[in-house]
């Protein structure tokens, strides 16, 4: 079983994979400020909705600990500042939000050191119940799925470096790999970042998974060629109704499945659900750089001026997924009846 995690914590200090340098490089930047933390998240250093509530947690905690450390004044005004600097980073995943509720709700002490450790133990709590989420989502994702040694389609990346370690959508191939139920990962390529070249095809080689690596156009072939017998992928935010967010071209290829009646999965755990938002039209949508699609790597590819419109996320309908994947249980339609049992 996978142990690898994106995230350290070690000499007081976070310490993360850069995840925009793999796979040629591996490199881990270290962390003892919430600025640079929150920059971490916004240059996506870390990624990956799981992974950016970890980081934003311990974001919170030094934040805090800095302040109290070396500095005077008040403290809830210090705490609201570090909240909206987190908060900033990364509109769509609910993770980061949640995460940070959780910091704000240690209560704080008199005693400035009981308080400080509480919150390092909540940033720490959050990180290891991330980590048990994705083993128990990976258990309970290969009993939904179809008979069988099993080809799989998976968009971006919901691994191991998405999460506090082991992965949502990568949690359940895993977890059919050690079954022996894995034939073939198909990994979409995910144009603009790269995030299925880079990240999950590195992080399947790593570990032996068999990985085959498709341009993220090739979805349609691929299923009207029967060669894929089920779709799962991650999510960053999951309306009241089920409607998903994920990585943009998410929605494309939950489309295609539909047409050919290959089953779409989402993997995530309960901190990406949000019940405040009734649907997928509430979503906010991360707009990025132009500059990830009119360049490959460090190079134009296109009339540098061009305007360009690069939404990070798409939402997929709840009426195109088969079930949702989750920790405590494998939620079938109608979603916001049953999340509600579970919850
Ligand atoms: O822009 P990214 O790389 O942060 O997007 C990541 C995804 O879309 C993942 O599929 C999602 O966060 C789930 S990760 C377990």
């Amino acid at each position: 079983m996978s142990e690898f995690s994106p995230l350290k914590y070690e000499n007081n200090k976070l310490i993360m994979i850069d995840q925009r340098k793999l796979p040629l490089e591996e490199i881990w930047l270290s962390y003892d400020n919430v600025e640079d933390i929150a920059d971490s998240i916004k240059t996506m250093v870390v990624r990956g909705a799981p992974a950016i509530g970890c980081a934003a947690a311990f974001g919170f905690f030094i934040g805090v600990r800095n302040f109290i450390k070396n500095k005077n004044g008040n403290l809830n005004s210090e705490i609201k500042k570090i909240v909206r600097m987190l908060g900033e980073t990364r509109p769509t995943a609910v993770n980061l939000f949640g995460a940070l509720r959780d910091m704000e709700s240690v209560v704080i002490s008199e005693n400035r050191d009981l308080y400080l450790e509480n919150l390092e133990k909540t940033a720490l709590k959050i990180w290891m119940d991330d980590v048990k989420s994705c083993k128990q989502i990976g258990k309970n994702g290969i009993e939904v799925f179809p008979e069988g040694k099993l080809n799989v389609l998976t968009h971006c990346n919901a691994g191991a470096l998405a999460t506090g370690g082991y992965g949502t959508a990568l949690g359940v191939i895993r977890a059919l790999h050690e079954n022996n139920r894995l034939n073939m990962v198909y990994a979409d390529d995910t144009r603009p970042r790269q995030q299925g070249a880079k990240l999950t095809v590195w992080e399947l080689t790593k570990d032996n998974i068999p990985v085959t690596l498709v341009p993220d156009t090739a979805a349609g072939l691929i299923m009207s060629k029967k060669m894929i017998d089920l779709v799962v992928t991650g999510a960053d935010r999951i309306a009241q109704n089920g409607d998903s967010a994920n990585k943009i071209g998410t929605y494309n290829i939950a489309i295609i499945a539909k047409r050919h009646n290959i089953p779409f999965y989402i993997a995530a755990p309960l901190t990406t659900y949000d019940p405040e938002t009734l649907t997928g039209e509430g979503i906010p949508i991360e707009e990025r750089d132009g500059d990830e699609v009119r360049k490959v790597g460090d190079t134009y590819t296109t009339v540098p001026s061009v305007k360009v419109f690069n939404p990070g996320f798409d939402v997929t309908p709840a009426e195109l997924i088969k079930c949702i994947i989750t920790e405590k249980g494998n939620i079938f339609p109608p979603y916001k009846e049953n999340f509600k049992k579970i919850l």
